[in-house]
């Protein structure tokens, strides 16, 4: 129905342009879980609904991917489809379910790799995943062209971890067992998962999705070692056989988040992505040095500043765009999702702050 009407012309195509590595009239800015429970609207829809069923309803899908979009009218550049990294480990016949003020819960984690077998093979996306796809494809429609719209998946480390510790962990200690005491089954795990993923960002981008971010949430739980092992070799064949898969004439804009690898950033420049996110652990003179303009760069305000105050939120957003924004190839972020008690103003504050400052930057 949908696939056939086309899409609303696209209107604000900064984001895109920074990812070709153009420079830009001003740095473009969106924000990692833009849509969420810092916004009383959110809040009032997770009253009646539960998280899961928001995702897995395309009306509500959309409505919630809109609520930042419309509150901050033409302050944000880009919204992301509103999901979850573990729509995944569910399409792979895993249960999860979202605990409020918990997190993600597990029931049944892979404990051996002899549970690998409770795992479908061969994931259809189209049936499985179908909700988001039809998801994306509304949201895109609903937009109307006021910005790009963004899909993404979680990493294959960072989802066999969540599959194995059962949800949120401090030392990651179960997942850790098994890439050193079982490194081929592990190695197999995500190959398994990678397929999905590739299938999944090909199937966002036929619904409607303009770029893509990759989050290895759990990244910097690894050593650089056990990073280029268990993480790098996955992220380069999602970026390739996605690439591969849409063609030139179809391929996206592609970013990759991995949180808390710090030490990889030089390896992530050259994967087959256009934009590396980074978290905060980054100066943007060390990042640039780095990255030697091979990529366009995200990030990278620590999320808990948006708690300082309105003096500390200026003077970071001052020291970040202007850090990252005199060469062009930037993308205005956060280092991290935006935390759940963030006041709506600090946010507002935030994007305004990155549009002046980065008109002045440019101008310069
Ligand atoms: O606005 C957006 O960015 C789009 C939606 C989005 C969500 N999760 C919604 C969400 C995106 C892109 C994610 C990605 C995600 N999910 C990641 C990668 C990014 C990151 O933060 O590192 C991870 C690790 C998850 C797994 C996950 N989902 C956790 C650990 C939690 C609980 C902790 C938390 O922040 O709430 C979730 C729940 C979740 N995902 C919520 C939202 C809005 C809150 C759930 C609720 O309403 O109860």
């Amino acid at each position: 129905m949908s696939e056939t009407i086309p899409f609303p012309p696209l209107k604000n195509d900064l984001i895109l342009r920074a990812a070709r590595g153009e420079k830009t009239e001003r740095a473009p800015v969106w924000v990692m879980r833009q849509a969420g429970r810092y916004l009383p609207e959110f809040r009032a829809e997770r009253v009646e609904n539960d998280f899961f069923k928001i995702c897995r309803t395309p009306e509500l899908a959309t409505k919630v991917t809109l609520q930042p979009i419309d509150r901050y009218e033409g302050l944000l550049d880009a919204s992301i489809i509103f999901s979850d990294i573990l729509v995944i480990p569910q399409a792979m016949g895993l249960q999860v379910e979202m605990i409020p003020g918990k997190g993600p819960h597990f029931p049944d984690p892979l404990v051996v790799p002899s549970d690998m077998s409770r795992l479908r093979k061969d994931v259809d996306v189209n049936k499985e995943l179908k909700y988001v796809f039809e998801a994306i494809t509304m949201t895109r429609h609903a937009l109307r062209g006021r910005v790009p719209l963004i899909g993404f998946v979680g990493a294959p480390w960072t989802l066999m971890a969540y599959m194995i510790e059962g949800g949120g962990s401090k030392t990651l200690s179960k997942a850790k067992e098994w890439i050193f005491k079982h490194p081929k089954a592990s190695h197999e795990l995500l190959a398994r998962i990678t397929d999905v993923c590739v299938d999944f960002l090909v199937g966002q981008v036929r619904a409607g999705a303009q770029m893509l971010q990759v989050f290895e949430s759990w990244g910097g739980e690894l050593g650089p070692h056990d990073f280029e092992l268990f993480s790098l070799p996955y992220l380069a064949q999602i970026a390739t056989r996605v690439k591969a898969e849409l063609g030139s004439e179809h391929a996206v804009p592609m970013s990759v988040f991995a949180k808390g690898s710090w030490y990889a950033l030089d390896k992530l420049s050259v994967i087959g992505y256009e934009i590396v996110s980074l978290d905060w652990t980054h100066s943007p003179e060390h990042a640039k040095a780095v990255s030697k303009g091979r990529v366009t760069l995200q990030g990278n305000m620590d999320p808990n500043l948006l708690y300082g105050g309105d003096e500390a939120i200026v003077a970071a957003v001052e020291r970040m765009v202007r850090g990252f924004g005199s060469t062009g190839r930037y993308i205005a972020n956060l280092g991290h999702g935006i935390l759940p008690t963030v006041p709506v103003e600090a946010m507002e504050l935030f994007l305004k702050t990155v549009h002046r400052v980065g008109l002045e930057v440019a101008a310069e």
